[in-house]
C-alpha cells in the first residue's frame, strides 16, 4: 500500500501514453503545438509494463490511460492488454476524445479496458469547432456511439464548463446524456499552462442548482467511480450527473492519484511542480527493488493540495503534457 505524508492511500495511477492530440481544445493544448515523430525519451511499452507492474505490486489498483489523445499512441490496445493482465490491477480505464474510438472500441474491450470517459464540451457543431479547433462533433459522436455499441457501460462524458463559450449548452448536454444513459460530468477549468489560463472558469454551484430544478435531480445513493466527481441522480435513478470542482470546492484531501507522463516523469499533483523522473532509472537497468524504493520516495513528495486559486500562473506545463 502506498500512503503519502498526509495519510492518503495512493492507489490510482493516470498514465499519459502520448502528449499528442488530433484536437486543439482551447484549455488543454497550445495552438502552435506540433509533433509527429515519437521522441526517443518516450517510455516503450516494455518500460511502461515493467514500471506499472512495480506500482501494482505496491498497491496501485486503478490505472487510467490518458494523454493527449491516448488512441494516437500506436498499438494502444496491445498495451492495454499487457496492463490489464497485471495481477492485482482491478480497474483499467481510458479517457479519450473519441474521434478514433470507432476504429478501436472492440479491440480495447477485448484487451480488458473496463471503462471509458469521453471528452465532449458541446453538442453544437460550431461551438465544438471553436473549442477544439476542428470540425470535430460528428467524428466524436460516431466514436461515442461505437463505444456504446461495443458494450462500454456506463460511458462518462466530460464537459469542461466555460463561461461565454458552452455554458448555454449544459442543459442540452444533460438532456442528451440522460436520454442516452451516459454519465455526464461537468468540470471546472483549471489554469494549466498558458492555454488553461485563458479558459473561462466558472464555478459550478449555479449550474448545479439549475440542473436540479430542470431535471429534478436528487442525491446519488451509491459511490460512483474512483475519481473526484460528486454525483446527483435523476429521480428514477437511471442516470447520474457528476460535478468536478477543483476550483470552487477542491477535493485534494481525498486525492488518491499520481500521474505518469509519456517521458516517465511522475507528477505528484496536477497543480504543483513536484515530480520524479523514472526514465533514466529504467534505461540504466534499475532493479525492481530500486524502482520500488524510488516509487516510495516519490510518493513522499506528494504535496497537500494545488494552489490554482492563489497562484493561477504557477503551472506552465499544459494539460496534455501532464496527462488530463
Ligand atoms: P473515474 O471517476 O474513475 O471515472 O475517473 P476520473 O473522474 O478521475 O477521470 P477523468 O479522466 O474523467 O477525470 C475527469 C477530470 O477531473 C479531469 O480531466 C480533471 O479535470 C479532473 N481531475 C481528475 N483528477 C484530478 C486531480 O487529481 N486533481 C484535480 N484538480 N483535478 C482532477
Ligand atoms: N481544466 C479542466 N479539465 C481539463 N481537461 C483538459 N484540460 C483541462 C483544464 N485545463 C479535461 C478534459 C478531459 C480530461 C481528461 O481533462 O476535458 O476530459
Ligand atoms: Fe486533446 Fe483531450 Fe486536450 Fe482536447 S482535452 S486537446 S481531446 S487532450
Amino acid at each position: 500500500m502506498l500512503v503519502d505524508r498526509f495519510g492518503r492511500s495512493i492507489d490510482y495511477l493516470r498514465l499519459s501514453v502520448t502528449d499528442r492530440c488530433d484536437l486543439r481544445c482551447s484549455y488543454c493544448i497550445p495552438k502552435g503545438f506540433r509533433g509527429f515523430e515519437e521522441p526517443q525519451d518516450w517510455l516503450t511499452f516494455d518500460e511502461i509494463e515493467r514500471l506499472l507492474a512495480v506500482f501494482v505490486r505496491l498497491g496501485t489498483r486503478r490505472v487510467r490511460l490518458t494523454g493527449g489523445e491516448p488512441l494516437l499512441r500506436r498499438n494502444l490496445p496491445q498495451l492495454a492488454g499487457r496492463l490489464s493482465a497485471l495481477p492485482g490491477l482491478q480497474d483499467l480505464s481510458l479517457s479519450t476524445n473519441a474521434t478514433q474510438l470507432g476504429k478501436h472500441a472492440g479491440a480495447l474491450r477485448a484487451a480488458g479496458v473496463d471503462r471509458i470517459n469521453v471528452s465532449l464540451d458541446s453538442l453544437d457543431r460550431a461551438c465544438m469547432q471553436q473549442i477544439t479547433g476542428r470540425d470535430s462533433l460528428q467524428p466524436i459522436l460516431d466514436g461515442l456511439m461505437a463505444g456504446k455499441a461495443a458494450g462500454f457501460d456506463p460511458i462518462k462524458i466530460n464537459m469542461v464548463a466555460m463561461r461565454g463559450v458552452n455554458d448555454g449548452q449544459i442543459e442540452d448536454m444533460a438532456a442528451f446524456c440522460i436520454e442516452q444513459q451516459f454519465m455526464l460530468r461537468l468540470i471546472e477549468a483549471m489554469p494549466m499552462g498558458a492555454t488553461g489560463r485563458n479558459a473561462q472558469y466558472m464555478p459550478l454551484a449555479d449550474v448545479r442548482e439549475r440542473l436540479i430544478a430542470r431535471f429534478g435531480l436528487v442525491a446519488q445513493a451509491q459511490e460512483l467511480g474512483g475519481g473526484p466527481a460528486r454525483y446527483l441522480a435523476t429521480p428514477d435513478g437511471r442516470a447520474s450527473i457528476g460535478f468536478i470542482t477543483p476550483m470552487s470546492q477542491h477535493f485534494c484531501a481525498s486525492c488518491n492519484r499520481v500521474r505518469l507522463s509519456v517521458d516517465g516523469t511522475l507528477y505528484l499533483c496536477l497543480g504543483q511542480e513536484e515530480k520524479f523522473e523514472f526514465g533514466p532509472m529504467l534505461r540504466a537497468g534499475a532493479s525492481d527493488a530500486e524502482l520500488e524504493m524510488a516509487i516510495r520516495t516519490a510518493i513522499e513528495l506528494k504535496p497537500q493540495q494545488h494552489d490554482f486559486n492563489t497562484q493561477p500562473h504557477k503551472i506552465v506545463r499544459f494539460m496534455a503534457q501532464t496527462g488530463g
